[in-house]
């Protein structure tokens, strides 16, 4: 895993952006796997910028969200499909028909969660998958002891998750206690994968998934045995890190 860190946020984030942006217009048709929550909040206001002041394109790209919460729909001003087009998608030109996030509110979730893995098949695979760390260590939705082989379902969400998002929801009661998510093998598939870290919450999580041992207590563990995952941190969330990290990825990653 290459570590690249920042001083602040806000340079995390645009350093992300920009590999993005460039894999973007190397390959205009990229497959791009998407994330939600605080963490690539910066990723995707950089990338709005550079779609209104550079033209960047985004009409040709494929896009699948990691996860969503069940029993909320699309409307619903906490549901990830929401958040996706309040956060992205209603600022760039990206084509509705190629934008896929998991569907809360299917009859059935073990149906639906094949058909998301064979559209990301049918795709051609993601191109990059961009990802945040939950303080526990867990990818998308995939809580300590998931399976790191696992595929898109249905998982329960763990109290300590229920609890960091009940700040979204009115009251503990409404915070929902399902969700569908991506696996951590379908993560793992991916092609190129940029994880996102910021602040000293995160710091023990990075440092269990980028040092630690590879654990299904840890699921970000895994991403040390991906051959092009690049981790993103600022100093706060980086501070416990005894290996080599670079402040340039530009040289290291692009062939
Ligand atoms: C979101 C997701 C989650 C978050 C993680 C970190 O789609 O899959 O795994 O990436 O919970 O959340 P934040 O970024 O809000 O700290």
């Amino acid at each position: 895993m290459l570590v690249i860190v920042k001083e602040k946020y806000e340079e995390v984030s645009k350093e992300a952006a920009k590999l993005i942006a460039a894999k973007i217009r190397k390959k205009p048709d990229l497959v791009l796997g998407l994330a939600t929550g605080s963490s690539p909040l910066g990723i995707y206001k950089e990338l709005i910028r550079m779609h209104i002041e550079e033209g960047l394109d985004f009409s040709k790209i494929t896009t699948f969200n990691l996860d969503e919460y069940i029993g909320l729909p699309p409307t619903h001003n906490q549901s990830y499909h929401y958040f996706m087009k309040q956060n992205l998608f209603d600022h760039i030109n990206v084509d509705e028909r190629f934008v896929h996030v998991p569907h809360g509110m299917a009859k059935d979730i073990d149906k639906f969660c094949s058909w998301y893995e064979k559209r990301i098949k049918d795709a051609g695979g993601i191109d990059l998958q961009i990802l945040g760390i939950g303080s526990n260590g867990h990818i998308a939705f995939n809580e300590p002891g998931s399976s790191l082989g696992s595929r898109t379902r249905i998982k329960t969400l763990t109290e300590k998750t229920r609890l960091d998002n009940a700040r979204f929801f009115a009251d503990m009661d409404e915070v929902p206690k399902y969700a569908i998510t991506m696996g951590v093998g379908t993560i793992m598939d991916s092609k190129e994968i940029v994880l996102i870290a910021n602040g000293k919450g995160k710091a023990n999580a990075v440092k269990a998934a980028a040092e630690g041992p590879i654990t299904a207590m840890c699921p970000a563990s895994i991403i040390q045995m991906h051959q092009r995952a690049y981790l993103f941190a600022d100093k706060d969330a980086s501070e416990l890190l005894i290996g080599d990290y670079v402040d340039n990825w530009e040289s290291v990653i692009f062939e």
